[in-house]
């Protein structure tokens, strides 16, 4: 592949803004700065020019300067505010014509907002559990939903504002449960059906592909897609505090206390099924270059979809996607230049080559 000018573009914890009253994980979602150091030493090796950029303020007036100089963006900017705010580079983007890795600006925003993912989702017959939105603490519970009840804030990742109390038994959890999560994450609250079984994430690469359009490589299958194994998170190391839940305290603090199962020991059934939904997901949502689709699976053992992330974690140690990645043995810098690549040809900015 030709060698080209990379933004690498990202919104590190160091450079969060802080408001007073925040959450204690209100910036869990950010990068850290080794995971942008991992990622341009990975485009580099790749045989590009990278040019690392904090995804603030600042980033309009400083691309607006560079645009001449940037061939294409690679992108994992999660946002620091507003309720579609992995969208807004993208958009900043779009409007200065600057080609961009990952999904667009309706697919962030449809995987960030959960009940407007799972509304497209169940239009498209794809199984999510049954769920309502809670604007305030006092709305009547849906005559559909019957505890116990799993409650999250509606557009946050990272599991913040999940824990052990995420479960819920009864009315008065329900109320105490929904009224904290308003206040502390200022949004409405989502609150679905528990899914008490295994859990598994399934990453994905790719796009579909036009007609007559060749797979980018020899691991892409006829559709476009590349899937790695499946994942499952096996939480029982900590069952007692955590509740069999993959709460925030784990993802943040102690990562390696759980087991993380790749290749999952599972049916070939269940692992087709999990592979089928999760491009399904994907393309229901028109997400773009690379996802993971989080799934539960139900008491009867059936597979929902809990979450689709259109930025998923790349720190090439503990994220879930680099996880699946080694699992198969496929390095690092190659995951981050499919990557690219997959971008780079949407844009037809790929000649068809290999780094
Ligand atoms: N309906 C549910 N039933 C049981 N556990 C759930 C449910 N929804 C979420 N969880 C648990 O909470 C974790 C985080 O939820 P998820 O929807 O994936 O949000 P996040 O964006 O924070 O990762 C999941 O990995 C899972 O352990
Ligand atoms: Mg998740």
């Amino acid at each position: 592949m030709r060698s080209l000018r990379v933004a690498l573009l990202y919104n590190l914890k160091k450079n969060a803004p802080h408001t007073t009253g925040e959450p204690a994980d209100a910036a869990a979602e950010l990068d850290s700065e080794e995971t942008a150091q991992a990622l341009q030493e990975a485009l580099e090796a790749g045989g590009h020019y990278v040019i690392p950029l904090e995804g603030d303020v600042n980033l309009y007036p400083t691309l607006q300067r560079l645009r001449g100089q940037i061939d294409i963006a690679f992108n994992i900017c999660e946002g620091h505010q507003g309720d579609s705010r992995e969208s807004q580079v993208p958009a900043i983007l779009e409007m200065l014509g600057i080609p961009y890795t990952a999904s667009k600006i309706l697919a962030h925003a449809l995987s960030l907002d959960k009940a407007m993912a799972k509304r497209v989702w169940m239009s498209n017959g794809l199984p999510t559990a049954a769920f309502q939105v809670f604007q305030r603490p006092d709305e009547p519970l849906s005559p559909l939903l019957t505890f116990p009840l799993f409650a999250k804030p509606l557009r946050e990742g990272t599991a913040k504002g999940i824990d052990a109390n995420a479960i819920i038994e009864n009315e008065a959890q329900l109320r105490r449960r929904v009224s904290w999560l308003i206040s502390a994450y200022r949004q409405p609250a989502l609150v679905e059906t528990y899914l008490p079984g295994r859990e598994f994430t399934v990453g994905l690469l790719g796009n579909a592909l036009a007609p007559g359009e060749a797979p980018l490589s020899e691991i892409y299958d006829e559709n476009g897609f590349h899937l790695f194994p499946v994942l499952e998170i096996d939480t029982s190391p900590v069952a007692e505090s955590e509740r069999g839940i993959y709460t925030n305290r784990i993802k943040s603090e102690m990562p390696l206390a759980i087991n993380y199962l790749c290749p999952a020991q599972i049916a070939p059934e269940l692992e087709r099924e999990l592979k089928r939904l999760a491009v399904a997901a994907f393309l229901a949502i028109d997400a773009l270059d690379v996802a993971r689709v989080d799934f539960r699976l139900d008491a009867e053992g059936r597979p929902h979809i809990l979450e689709i992330n259109t930025l998923p974690g790349m720190n090439p140690q503990i994220s879930d996607l680099c996880i699946m990645a080694r699992a198969e043995g496929m390095p690092y810098t190659r995951l981050v230049n499919d990557i690219l690549q997959l971008a780079a040809r949407r844009y037809g900015l790929w000649d068809g080559t290999y780094a």
